[in-house]
C-alpha cells in the first residue's frame, strides 16, 4: 500500500486565513512548512487512488500531486473516494470534483444523509458519482485488490449540525475509521477521535500502519492560546498528551504511528519544539502534506 498525505492539517489548515497564532505566522513567513486540509490518498499501483475524506484544498492537493493527473482529455487517477465524517474540512472537497467524471463515493447511510440534507452536494451529479454506502463491520473494494472496513470511533455530529445539546462521544456512523487491508498488510485511517477506548484497543491490534487524529497537544489548548474557547473534548477530539492521550492510550499498538489531521495551534507543528521531540521519541511520525508511506 501506498499512501500520500494530501493534507496534514484539520479544518482551517495552517496558517488558517484569521489566524495570528505563532504556527500560522510562521507558516506565512516561511519558517515551517505551511499544510492543507485533512486527506490521505492510497495506491496499490500508484495508477489508481482513493482519497480518503475530500478536503476544501483537494484542488490544490491535486496539482501538487503529479500521480493524480489526468492521463487523457477528460480523465483522473482517483477511482474513489471515502469519507469518515460529515465535516466541511472532510466534504467540502467533493464540490471541486462536481465536473462529470465519474468515480465511487464511499460513507456510511448517516455520512451520506448530511450530504443529501445540503443540496448544494447534488452538483455531484449522481448518474456520473455513485454513492456507494457502506455499512459496519462489512467489507468492500474501495480499489480493486484494495478491502476497506469501517468501523465506529467515539465522535459528534458535523459542528454545523450541532443542536442545543452536543453528545461528544456517539458510536455509531457519523464517526468512523476505516480498515484497509491488501491481504498482506493492515492500515488504519482515523482522522476524528474523541476518545481511545477498549474496543478500538482491540480493532488496533492487527495494524501495520495507524494515521491517528492529532487535533491537539493538549484538551486546553485553543482556551490557553485565546483562539477559541472550546475544550479538544467538546470539538470531539482527544488530545495527543495526557494520561487519556493518544499516546498514552495507544502504547501498547505495535504499529507505525503517524498523526495527521493537526491543529494549527498544536506546538508539534514546529519540527524543533520540545512537544514534536517527544511525540518522535514515543515512537511516532508527524504527518506533512506530500509525506509518502509505502507499507
Ligand atoms: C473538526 O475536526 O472538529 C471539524 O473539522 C471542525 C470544523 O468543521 O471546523
Ligand atoms: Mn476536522
Ligand atoms: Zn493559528
Amino acid at each position: 500500500m501506498r499512501f500520500l498525505v494530501l493534507g496534514a492539517a484539520a479544518g482551517g489548515g495552517l496558517p488558517q486565513w484569521n489566524c495570528g497564532c505563532s504556527n500560522c505566522q510562521d507558516a506565512r513567513s516561511g519558517k515551517i512548512a505551511a499544510a492543507s486540509q485533512s486527506s490521505l490518498a492510497v495506491s496499490l499501483d500508484g495508477r489508481q487512488w482513493a482519497v480518503l475524506n475530500a478536503s476544501p484544498d483537494i484542488r490544490a492537493q491535486m496539482m501538487a500531486c503529479p500521480a493524480m493527473y489526468p492521463q487523457s482529455l477528460r480523465d483522473t487517477p482517483l477511482a474513489s473516494v471515502l469519507l469518515t465524517n460529515g465535516d466541511i474540512d472532510h466534504i467540502a472537497g467533493l464540490l471541486s470534483l462536481r465536473e462529470q467524471t465519474p468515480f465511487s463515493l464511499f460513507a456510511t447511510a448517516e455520512i451520506h444523509e448530511v450530504l443529501k440534507e445540503n443540496r448544494i452536494f447534488d452538483a455531484v451529479s449522481p448518474e456520473k458519482v455513485e454513492r456507494k454506502r457502506v455499512v459496519i463491520g462489512r467489507s468492500f473494494d474501495i480499489l480493486p485488490g484494495l478491502e476497506a472496513q469501517v468501523f465506529p470511533v467515539p465522535g459528534k455530529v458535523p459542528l454545523f449540525m450541532e443542536g442545543e445539546q452536543v453528545q461528544t462521544d456517539l458510536v455509531g456512523e457519523q464517526t468512523v475509521g476505516v480498515r484497509l487491508s491488501d491481504g498482506a498488510k493492515v492500515a488504519y485511517y482515523i482522522p476524528g477521535c474523541a476518545e481511545v477506548n477498549d474496543d478500538l484497543l482491540t480493532v488496533l491490534q492487527d495494524a501495520d500502519q495507524l494515521f491517528f487524529d492529532g487535533t491537539l497537544w493538549q484538551d486546553d489548548e485553543m482556551i490557553l492560546s485565546r483562539t477559541g474557547t472550546k475544550t479538544g473534548r467538546r470539538m470531539g477530539h482527544i488530545s495527543i498528551s495526557g494520561p487519556d492521550g493518544s499516546i498514552a492510550r495507544l502504547a501498547g499498538v505495535a504499529a507505525a504511528k503517524t498523526y495527521v489531521h493537526m491543529n494549527n495551534t498544536n506546538p508539534v507543528w514546529q519540527p524543533d519544539g520540545p512537544e514534536r521531540a517527544f511525540v518522535l521519541a514515543q515512537g511516532w511520525s508527524v504527518a506533512a502534506d506530500g509525506m509518502e508511506i509505502e507499507i
